[in-house]
């Protein structure tokens, strides 16, 4: 993928893999996030009155994190891998697509031209990723990337100290710090793959095993699911009613997650209360038939607590073991720098920092003390990599890209499955809504019963309807066996078994 889709998973971003091994019955969460430089401030992206600048997170060098990607897989494959492969016969077909090139689908034809002039501002991406009149590639166009096969090929021979060190960290160090970053040679040599105890929640019966920080998404998934386990869902069917406490539900999990949640390794935060029944019940008690205004909404937790202050994939094999991997540029294709002579994208991922108390992201996410900038800090994330598990067993496999809208997407699905008992396709395929508490409004992807959405609107919902944005490829372990499913919503996925 960091060859042919470009766009999202690349070798110069981060993720976060959940992984069940079977044999051992352990579940584990690796956290190969982006960090901050060593140089990070916390003032780092406000301009000199003191307001967020967008320029400086998403658009220049200082918006590059040191990229996990390298590290976090190659350390996947080789302590929890099969054994059966070597590093370089797992990466000799990327290299090969790499150094040949294959015909590109035109996959987003509606942003081109904000991408096209975000590559066209430097010359190393524009050489890769715009064809000779200065235009991003059409369908059918070669994509030929031979700075990245060299730099598979010397991962191929040598690991990530091939990535991570010498001429590659040098490379990228200095194209980093052409476009106005802090990233020092350093940074990368320091980069280091952090082991995590996964968070676990049980939701009717079933475990749902998911990332824990920086990554609000496990905790956030699992307070949803508590709370909804209070009504009965199925019962209700997936119209008005349902919809109406999912979306409260989402509204208050969303202002916890602005208020207490950051890089576990800087902030203390009181995970094991949001991920109380108990505290999901005292949330439930705040839910009444009509929508409950954003404004009305506060972080619930009343703790002692310092002030107020992407690409999914799904793997199952046959001995039980099953991954669950998100990983991400933020941006497609990231800042849109290729780090001149690597052929590796860098991403733009430390916009997920809050640039000030209060002020959104791209995402519309707002953020406090919690998840300001820092040396060596990773920035908070939606991402979601889950796996549920019924009898100890792998059930579904699930996660999406998405920025804010993932952890309710991951949500739906498994609401749509457990509750509403559909098969993965349907729980993938159903129209999604969204509500992130603030700005106050309930996303509604296309298909839904406008009769739904009439009643939800008599409630106080402020109903937007929105373009799909997740790609939740997903996967479910039925007594027929595995089902894979391809999210409709994007094109070029694929559910493949053998
Ligand atoms: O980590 C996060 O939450 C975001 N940087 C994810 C960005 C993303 O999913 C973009 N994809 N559509």
């Amino acid at each position: 993928m960091a060859v042919t889709f470009p766009a999202a998973g690349n070798l110069g971003d981060g993720g976060f893999m959940v992984i069940h091994l079977d044999k051992e019955n352990r579940d584990l969460a690796l956290d190969y996030r982006e960090t901050a430089p060593a140089a990070a401030t916390k003032d780092m992206f406000l301009d000199g009155q003191g307001n967020p600048d967008p320029n400086k997170s998403r658009d220049s060098g200082l918006a590059v994190g040191v990229p996990g990607t390298v590290a976090g897989l190659v350390l996947a494959e080789e302590k929890y891998g099969s054994g059966k492969f070597s590093l370089s016969d797992l990466i000799a077909p990327a290299i090969k697509l790499a150094r040949d090139g294959f015909p590109v689908e035109n996959e987003f034809p509606k942003y081109m031209p904000f991408f096209r002039d975000r590559f066209a501002r430097w010359p190393s991406s524009a050489a890769i990723f715009l064809d000779a009149n200065t235009q991003m590639l059409k369908d059918g166009d070669r994509l030929v990337q031979p700075d990245l096969a060299d730099t598979l090929q010397a991962i191929a021979e040598d690991g990530p100290r091939a990535f991570y060190q010498g001429r590659s960290a040098e490379l990228i160090a200095a194209s980093v710090g052409k476009a106005g970053g802090i990233m020092t040679k350093d940074d990368l040599a320091n980069y280091r793959v952090i082991e995590r105890p996964i968070v676990r929640g049980i939701y009717r019966g079933y475990d749902i095993i998911s990332m824990p920080p920086p990554s609000s998404g496990g905790v956030a998934l699992i307070e949803m699911l508590n709370m909804l386990e209070g009504y009965d869902l199925s019962k209700l069917g997936r119209g008005e009613q349902s919809m109406h406490y999912m979306i409260e539900a989402m509204k208050r999990v969303y202002a916890d997650r602005a208020a207490y949640m950051g890089d576990p390794d800087s902030v203390k935060m009181p995970i094991a209360d949001l991920l109380s029944k108990k505290y999901a019940a005292s949330l439930d008690a705040g839910i009444r038939d009509r929508a409950t205004p954003a404004a009305e909404v506060r972080p619930g937790y009343p703790a002692d607590h310092e002030g107020q202050n992407t690409t999914q994939f799904s793997v199952a094999d046959r001995d039980g073991n099953a991954v669950s991997n998100t990983y991400t540029l933020n941006y497609w294709y990231g800042l849109g720098l290729v780090a001149d002579g690597t052929g590796v994208l860098l991403n733009n991922e430390l916009d997920d920092f809050t640039a000030k108390p209060g002020t959104p992201n791209t995402f519309g996410l707002i953020g406090y003390d919690s998840n300001l900038p820092g040396p060596n800090k990773r920035p908070l994330s939606s991402m979601t990599p889950t796996i549920v598990l019924k009898d100890g067993k792998p059930f579904l496999i699930t996660g999406s890209p998405g920025g804010s809208r993932i952890i309710t997407a991951v949500l739906q699905v498994i609401v749509n499955a457990i509750d509403f008992h559909m098969s993965v396709a349907e729980a993938v395929s159903a129209p999604r809504l969204h509500n992130q508490w603030e700005p106050d409004e309930v996303l509604a992807e296309p298909g839904f019963d406008p009769a739904v959405l009439a009643a939800l609107k008599t409630r106080g919902h402020n109903i937007v309807p929105s373009d799909p944005h997740t790609s939740a490829n997903s996967i479910e372990v039925t007594p027929n066996g595995y089902v894979g499913v391809a999210d409709p919503r994007m094109r070029n996925g694929l559910a493949v078994g053998n």
